[in-house]
């Protein structure tokens, strides 16, 4: 055995120091936050682990008390508890708040913070990746889900222009325009490529934000639900789906010119800002898109 194989071996052992952070999810086993979490402890040489939790709905107060109990210094929260465990922590950050769900629960000697990296995220991934501010932008964003809802909330507290909300189901549009309004001007159109006011859109926006699920593998062999005809040429499309991660929006996008940016970085950057709110450390951040990266290339979706 060489000593790089001992050494990486010798980096994963766990001692009594060990702290721990996790995920709670149901289920879990499809998270990819081990991998980037536990990369990013060895590769700073931390005596951390990073576990997941798959938690059962009816039992997610007793693991978030088991939190409390067991000394955990953090967990990250996904579908489907980023709501419902609001309930049991002892304060929310504003902008979770603001976003109505937590994905990051800080331990903080035995009180229980909850946050929402998910739109954070995202706006690391503009700034890093596409080297755009969102201050001032006009924006569109395609869907009106959890995601949808986060990035909209995270744009209007970092400023942006305004926010047009594009949804098949309008009224969740409204709903999700309604909550940033305070911040933002922001309206509601119907994601239907004959609506006037959903073209107009397409024509203003200066960034075009893709959230719903279509083009996900393994249904990515449909057409794009953005008429990429109607953007200008200096449009930046994202799409938040990473799997694959050349959608066919993306592609789309791609031949008419449009700069893109794709989904694996709001994933990567939003574990880098939770992993910096639980330990306290600036995260590797290139090193966890990276290990994403690879993980998702070799998954060859
Ligand atoms: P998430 O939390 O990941 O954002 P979600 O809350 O399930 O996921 O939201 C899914 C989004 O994808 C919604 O905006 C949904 O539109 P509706 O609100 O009308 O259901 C959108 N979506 C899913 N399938 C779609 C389809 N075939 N065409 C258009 N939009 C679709």
């Amino acid at each position: 055995m060489d000593v790089s194989t001992v050494k990486s071996i010798a980096s994963v052992m766990l001692t009594g120091k060990t702290k721990v952070a996790g995920v709670f999810g149901d289920p879990v086993e499809h998270s990819l936050s081990p991998l980037m979490h536990n990369a990013a402890f060895r590769e700073l040489g931390m005596d951390w682990v990073y576990v997941p939790f798959r938690v059962k709905p009816e039992a997610l107060g007793a693991a978030t008390d088991g939190v409390r109990a067991m000394g955990i210094a953090g967990v990250n929260v996904t579908v489907p508890h980023k709501v419902a465990v609001m309930e049991f922590l002892d304060e929310i950050d504003p902008e979770a708040q603001l976003i109505g769900a937590v994905n990051t629960v800080v331990h903080r000697e035995g009180r229980l913070v909850g946050y929402n990296t998910d739109g954070q995220g995202f706006l690391r991934s503009l700034r890093r990746q596409a080297g755009r501010d969102p201050k001032g932008a006009t924006v569109l964003i395609a869907g009106a889900g959890g995601a949808a809802l986060a990035i909209a909330c995270s744009l209007a507290l970092a400023g942006a222009g305004s926010i047009t909300v594009a949804n098949r189901t309008v009224a969740k549009a409204e709903a999700v325009a309604g909550r940033v309004k305070g911040h933002v001007p922001a309206r509601a159109v119907s994601l239907d490529p004959d609506d006037p006011a959903f073209l107009d859109a397409l024509g203003e926006a200066e960034i075009v934000i893709h959230t719903t699920s279509v083009g996900m593998y393994p249904r990515h062999d449909v057409p794009p639900i953005i008429p990429v005809e109607r953007l200008a040429e200096d449009a930046l499309v994202c799409d938040i789906v990473y799997r694959p991660r050349e959608t066919s929006l993306i592609r789309a996008a791609r031949e008419r010119g449009c700069p893109v940016l794709t989904g694996e970085g709001m994933l990567a950057y939003q574990g880098a800002i939770a992993f910096e709110l639980i330990t306290g450390q600036t995260a590797p951040e290139e090193l966890m898109l990276q290990v994403l990266q690879d993980h998702l290339a070799e998954e060859r979706i």
